[in-house]
């Protein structure tokens, strides 16, 4: 068998069992809270009950027994260390200090052996504050900008003058909670504890978390240590979608300064309720549109304005709003564009990464902006799309001129084609059969909404250079052992990765040993987020294996791998390979004037969904949604599948029913019976279809698959209810109450009221 056929027969496409699979089904796989270290204690947190306001005063209790009790504030940082969150923006504290600038902001922190005494312990805690100024809740009337961003091409002015018609729209989208299963939770152990088998780290975190190098980073600005004397392991974990990409690090620095103080090991795990009240949201987003088309419908200048609410402190929005900016205008080619983008200030818990990380919000704006200058037109809206649709060669808002694995026009001919099969197929105008919820008797309304949308591929612009990502591989008796440090979060790195591997090298799937990452061991391979950890983190591991396959010269077949492999590492000991992330040659940005290659490569998507609104309740059920989505190749096609149904699902909810209610600055209804998601029996039908148009950088063609699934369907389902109803949808999500105004408005009368 040759190489080549050796990799043809490979594992990459096929649905193979993954990596840690066995493990979560049997029970074997552990979270943090299954780890208890010896004279552990358990911590929690002192949270400000006013929005804003100066600390007068943290008073405990002297009535109370404290014995057993570690209490830590912000004048218990080290020295040498500080109290800021390492991230974009040193503003964060880790402890509020003088000033609390939101509700839930981390004031103090007490640890103790008995949860209940520790709880009791809580209660006798009290922060005086004074209120001396107003707090601002409504980023739209914000006056703190925490970050601008303008993208410009062409000449807006002479776009609009060319102009035949101008359209205009105002989009608002809410805040988010990501709702992992398992909420946040670390375990830090005290200095020169270091659990099995680790180095002597000063301080060692483990924790359920997408980004263990954002942890090391935030810890040694803590305690002002040397990367090497941090350590921080990866615990399986229980789903993070954006929602522990940066908030892990605050949690691991607060159970750290407990640990340090005590001495002894500290579990800090969040209930569902802190976890909704004090960790990261989606961004809420206000966006307008200003449209200039030809009559027939050939976009000329585009203007928009976009806000996004960026909380009390800086987190991670500039990048944020960078993506919310450089995907705003969609799918489409303008010559003339503007983008305005801001991150304002409000006094309420920090929001931060969620799968699509601000592009879901900006396009969802473009869409229904769409729709709503087809109806303006008297055009149908998919004509309208097709004749605007980027194709090969075209260039973007930030001038990046798209040369290949462009698929915007395909995906929307096969989601056109894919829908109408199935709706034959259902016998046309019969309805879903599957019991729609409108009440007997009651007929819905019906309609189909389109979107179509792009998601850029790992960072944005410079920011892979920056990261400079190291991934490797370790020659072993048996095969290979990977070296990353690319979380598992349940979207199926390990699997994919070891798949990547074993094809690079024509070795079987099973012989590439894959391990939870801990930074006393893995390389830092760049944060799992951005929908990076296949095309960049995977495009590394393929060159490792390459570096291998030279030095091994050679073979025909997977034994004469293991014969050649075991000869070498007689020979030498040990073989490992790390490689680093390599710009592909093509690529050209710059931060300064915001033009150029803002992503290597785009995943494209289309989506229709189609609704029935009650016309008594006005709530509305999507019925089914269509999926078709071009990422370069499904590595796992299962996996890859259930991506793109997770993340269709997740928007349909924002779209629909995920409401997070604001009141003075904190979360209204942060339990999982008055924060809706959707569950199985309101999930839609699905039909999700991957193209794949490969990137010729990516491994086997790959690009991202993790957030661009959720970009589309929010504004399909609000197109369709606009059809099912002809209100125009704006405002997500759309809840009955909000669509019971829409009407109302539109038809003084017609809800009935
Ligand atoms: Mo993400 S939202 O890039 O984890």
């Amino acid at each position: 068998m040759s190489n080549r056929e050796a990799a043809s027969t490979g594992s990459v496409g096929h649905n193979v069992p993954r990596a840690e699979g066995i493990d979560k089904v049997t029970g074997r796989a552990r979270y943090v809270d299954d780890l208890v270290f010896p004279g552990m204690l358990y911590g929690r947190t002192v949270r400000s009950t006013v929005p804003c306001g100066r600390i007068r005063a943290i008073v405990r209790d002297p009535g109370f027994d404290w014995s057993g009790f570690t209490y830590v504030d912000a004048s218990d940082i080290p020295p040498g260390g500080k109290n800021v969150v390492t991230l974009i923006t040193e503003d964060q504290p880790y402890l509020a200090k003088d000033r609390v600038r939101h509700r839930e902001e981390p004031i103090a922190l007490l640890a103790h052996a008995d949860r209940r005494r520790l709880e009791e312990g809580l209660a006798h805690i009290r922060v005086e504050y004074e209120e001396d100024e107003a707090p601002i809740l409504d980023f739209t009337t914000s006056p703190t900008v925490l970050k601008e961003i303008t993208i410009a091409k062409g000449d807006l002015a002479e776009g609009f003058a060319q102009a035949e018609v101008i359209v205009e729209g105002t989009y608002r989208t809410g805040h988010q909670e990501q709702l992992y299963i398992e909420p946040n939770g670390v375990i830090a152990l005290p200095d020169g504890a270091h659990g099995a088998a680790g180095p002597g780290a000063a301080v060692t975190v483990y924790g359920s978390l997408q980004c263990p190098y954002y942890v090391v980073k935030a810890l040694r600005g803590l305690f002002g240590l040397p990367e090497d004397r941090v350590r921080v392991v990866q615990m399986t974990t229980g789903g993070g979608f954006g929602g522990k990409e940066e908030y892990p690090s605050v949690l691991a620095g607060h159970a750290a300064l407990l640990a340090h103080k005590a001495g002894r090991s500290v579990k800090m795990i969040y209930d569902r309720t802190e976890d909704m009240l004090a960790t990261t949201k989606r961004h809420p987003a206000f966006v307008r549109h200003r449209t200039g088309l030809t009559r027939d419908g050939r976009l000329v200048a585009v203007d928009i304005d976009l806000m996004l609410d960026g909380g009390a402190y800086v987190t991670l929005s500039p990048v944020v709003l960078s993506r919310a900016c450089i995907h705003a205008t969609g799918p489409y080619r303008v010559p003339h564009v503007r983008i305005r983008g801001r991150v304002m200030m409000t006094h309420t818990p920090p929001n931060g990464a969620f799968r699509g990380f601000g592009a879901p919000q900006s396009q969802f704006a473009a869409e229904v902006q769409m729709d709503r200058i087809a109806e303006e037109l008297g055009m149908d809206p998919v004509e309208l799309r097709r004749k605007n649709l980027l194709r090969l060669g075209d260039a973007t808002a930030t001038g990046q001129v798209l040369r290949e694995s462009v698929s915007a026009e395909e995906v929307l001919d096969r989601a056109l084609k894919l829908h109408e099969e199935r709706r034959r197929a259902r016998g046309a105008g019969s309805g879903d059969g599957q019991g729609g919820q409108a009440q007997e008797g009651r007929q819905g309304m019906r309609g189909t909404g389109i979107a179509c949308f792009l998601h850029g591929s790992g960072f944005t612009g410079g920011g892979e250079v920056r990261l400079a990502s190291r991934a490797g591989i370790e020659l072993t008796k048996d095969g290979v052992r990977l070296r990353v440090g690319s979380t598992e979060i349940g979207q199926g790195t390990r699997t994919m990765h070891a798949q990547i591997v074993s094809d690079a090298f024509g070795i079987p799937y099973g012989w590439v040993e894959t391990s939870d990452p801990d930074t006393a061991a893995v390389p830092d391979s760049g944060p799992t987020v951005a929908s990076r950890t296949c095309m960049v983190v995977g495009r590394i591991l393929q060159r490792a294996a390459a570096k291998i396959r030279a030095e091994l010269g050679p073979y025909q077949s997977p034994e004469e791998f293991r014969e050649r492999a075991r000869a070498l590492l007689a020979a030498r000991g040990r073989l490992v390979v790390d490689e680093q992330y390599e710009k592909p040659g093509e690529i050209q940005w710059s931060d300064e004037t915001y033009q150029g290659d803002a992503y290597g490569a785009y995943a494209w998507g289309c989506n229709i969904a189609d609704v029935e609104v009650d016309p008594l309740t006005y709530e509305v059920r999507c019925t089914d949604v269509t999926a078709v989505i071009d990422i370069g190749k499904a590595i796992h096609p299962l996996l890859a599948e259930g991506q793109i149904e997770g993340g269709t699902l997740q928007a349909v909810g924002w779209a629909l029913c995920e409401n997070v209610v604001m009141q003075g600055g904190r979360m209204a209804n942060p339990t999982l019976t008055n924060y809706i998601i959707p569950t199985t029996l309101d999930a839609p039908r699905m039909a999700v279809e991957i193209v794949e148009n490969p990137y010729s950088q990516g491994p086997f063609g790959a690009k991202g698959v993790g957030e661009c699934p959720m970009d589309g369907p929010a504004a399909a389902v609000a197109n369709a209810i606009s059809r099912a109803t002809g209100v125009r949808v704006t405002e997500i999500p759309a809840t009955p109450e909000r669509l019971m105004e829409a009407l109302d408005q539109a038809e003084p009368g017609r809800s009935g009221r």
